[in-house]
């Protein structure tokens, strides 16, 4: 969704708040917008990425030591300069940035609008500003007048407000994901912590309903809205580092993400024994264990789903986050559920995580990000310790989920040694599929697939997971419609789509090989091109990809030269594999 920073402190505040615009692109890339405090409040808005957008921005007009950013994904309002943040108030004096949706804002607005107030854009966010300026009027204090406005709002936001008088950010949080990093008598506000490692690695994570008063002499004051009084908060501090969330010397973070999964595969079976004895007590335990994500954590959830069945004959009720209401006269106080997200702050997963929550139903946050809101909200927690993922598209994230997937399924088998010992095996053959060679070869059948309208992709079993999320990968970064079929469903209406030439994937896993051969030559027979990602060649195939047979590590395995074609078809369509049109990293409105 929307990216929010903000800096206040002794340096000049735009090309810090710029830098972190940057390193939080990949939340959304509509629009761009700068706010900085001085004699008077500057204002930049652009539309666009914000390279192109910022292209002829001279940083000298935007003077000041406090500022506050914003890189916009469209929920209200269009894409367009007036619906870029930051938002004004009728006299210019309050500026503000908004990450999340106000959901009473149409009410606020008419209230507002009936008291005189003007409104520029067509966003939910603009309410925020002419609200603090309207409590202003009332004679309060900018701070008295945020905390108040604040309570009004019903909905999530983190939000960052500064003011043209005072060198003060006054920020707040509920439901959006807000950090402070803590530098020498200087602070910095991001919506992750990616956008400020580079600066510091000591941090603050607000908490749902803080507000804080942010001072130029790096002083900072919290109270929490619900609490109603004043609290304190713990200084963290953060286990990536910078160079973590830089390119290097690759052309794209999703190629680098791709390349690094020889060793994040390996980290994600790095956990502590306590804590996953104390999970698989709590899967013994449970009456009814629930497996919840959306995108590919939730492909990650399916492969988990299966293991979990083979390995440890555990049955596990598979649902979408966003489905998952639709399951909550099911949750009790003996239900467990898993909630699986990269990012951590994903709002569908999230919100059945309330739904869990209000049944007393266990949960166990599986995540990548430390201090996240999934964090903040399970009972017990699994980090995949894959580090910054930047692209939209979730690449080591995604293996790292599958591994750990498997590593409780094998654990509540007793053989969590077999998983580590086969986890390790993995090394040099994710070596090999990201290895240049391999690239090449990839590359090559990109050019061959390139033009095509449609692609299908097919699997059986474990498979067909592997199939659901490469179609998803290439679909997302490419453009190019792609969808996946459980192999045993093709006769039952997918494979009228097939036509002389369409291009088939066919996920092969030895225990199902017969299986999904047969359905091989049934897109063979209908004239489509069939490619192959198996460990042998086998007679129907066209063309081939070859990946060692895994077994139940398949889903890791066969999704990694998947994950790179994506790439190439994407670079080869001339598109931004990173930033893919209309997707933003972390989707925090329901
Ligand atoms: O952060 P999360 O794991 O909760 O994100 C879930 C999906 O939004 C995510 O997997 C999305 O589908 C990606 N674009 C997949 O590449």
């Amino acid at each position: 969704m929307c990216g929010i920073v903000g800096y206040i402190g002794c340096s000049e505040a735009a090309p810090v708040l710029l830098k972190g615009l940057k390193n939080l692109e990949y939340r959304g890339y509509d629009s761009v917008g700068m706010a900085t405090v001085s004699d008077s409040l500057k204002v930049f808005r652009g539309v666009g990425k914000i390279e192109k957008a910022t292209e002829n921005l001279d940083l000298r007009t935007l003077q000041g030591r406090v500022g506050i950013g914003h890189t916009r994904w469209a929920t209200h309002g269009d894409v367009s300069e007036k619906n870029a943040h930051p938002h004004l108030d009728c006299k210019k004096r309050i500026a503000i940035v908004h990450n999340g949706i106000i959901e009473n804002y149409k009410d606020l607005r008419d209230r507002l609008v009936e008291k005189g107030h003007e409104f520029k854009s067509n966003t939910d966010s603009e309410v925020i500003a002419h609200l603090i300026e309207d409590n202003m009027d009332d004679a309060m204090s900018f701070e008295e007048a945020c905390i108040t406005s604040f309570k009004e709002l019903d909905g999530s936001y983190a939000v960052l407000a500064v003011l043209r008088d005072d060198q003060k950010i006054v920020a707040a949080r509920k439901d959006s994901p807000l950090v402070i990093g803590l530098g020498e008598g200087e602070l910095y506000f991001a919506s992750d912590v990616s956008a400020l490692i580079e600066w510091t690695k000591d941090v603050v994570y607000l908490q749902n309903h803080d507000v804080v008063v942010a001072t130029a002499e790096g002083d900072m004051s919290f109270y929490n809205l619900i609490e109603e009084q004043e609290v304190k908060r713990r200084r963290d501090t953060v286990g990536w580092d910078a160079e973590q969330a830089r390119k290097g010397e690759f052309e794209h973070f999703m190629l680098k993400e791709i390349s690094e999964q020889a060793e994040t595969v390996s980290r994600a079976i790095l956990q502590d024994d306590e804590v996953i004895e104390r999970i698989i007590d709590e899967v013994r335990r449970a009456k009814g264990v629930f497996f919840v994500g959306c995108g590919s954590s939730y492909h990650a959830c399916l492969a988990g789903s299966y293991l979990f069945s083979k390995v440890a004959g555990v049955h596990v009720n598979l649902v979408l986050a966003s489905e998952f209401e639709n399951y909550e006269h099911f949750l009790t106080d003996e239900t467990l559920v898993f909630a699986v997200s990269q990012s951590g702050e994903t709002a569908d997963v999230l919100d059945a995580v309330k739904a869990a929550k209000r049944r007393g139903s266990k949960v166990i946050a599986v995540t990548n990000v430390v201090g996240s809101s999934l964090m903040r909200a399970g009972d017990m927690m699994l980090l995949m310790n894959s580090g910054p993922e930047i692209c939209v598209l979730s690449t080591k994230t995604y293996t790292s989920q599958v591994v750990l997937m498997a590593f409780l399924a094998y654990a509540l088998a007793g053989k969590r040694d077999d998983c580590t010992k086969s986890i390790r095996n993995l090394y040099m053959d994710i070596f090999n599929l990201t290895s240049k060679t391999m690239r090449e070869h990839l590359k090559g059948l990109a050019a061959l697939l390139v033009s095509s309208e449609h692609i299908f992709m097919i699997g059986r079993g474990l498979q067909y997971a592997t199939a659901l999320e490469a179609a998803l990968k290439v679909k997302e970064v490419s453009y190019i419609h792609t969808e996946a079929f459980a192999g045993g469903e093709l006769k039952h209406g997918p494979l009228a789509l097939i036509e002389r030439g369409t291009p088939v994937f066919i996920f092969v896993g030895r225990n199902n090989r017969e299986k999904v051969l047969s359905n091989a030559h049934e897109v063979k027979a209908r004239g489509g091109v069939l490619i192959g990602i198996s460990e042998q060649d086998e007679e129907p195939f066209d063309m081939w990809i070859k990946v060692p047979e895994c077994g139940n590590f398949n889903p890791i395995i066969q999704a990694i030269p998947m994950q790179v074609l994506a790439y190439e078809l994407a670079v080869q369509r001339g598109l931004d594999p990173d930033k893919p049109r209309n997707l933003a990293k972390c989707v925090t409105v329901l």
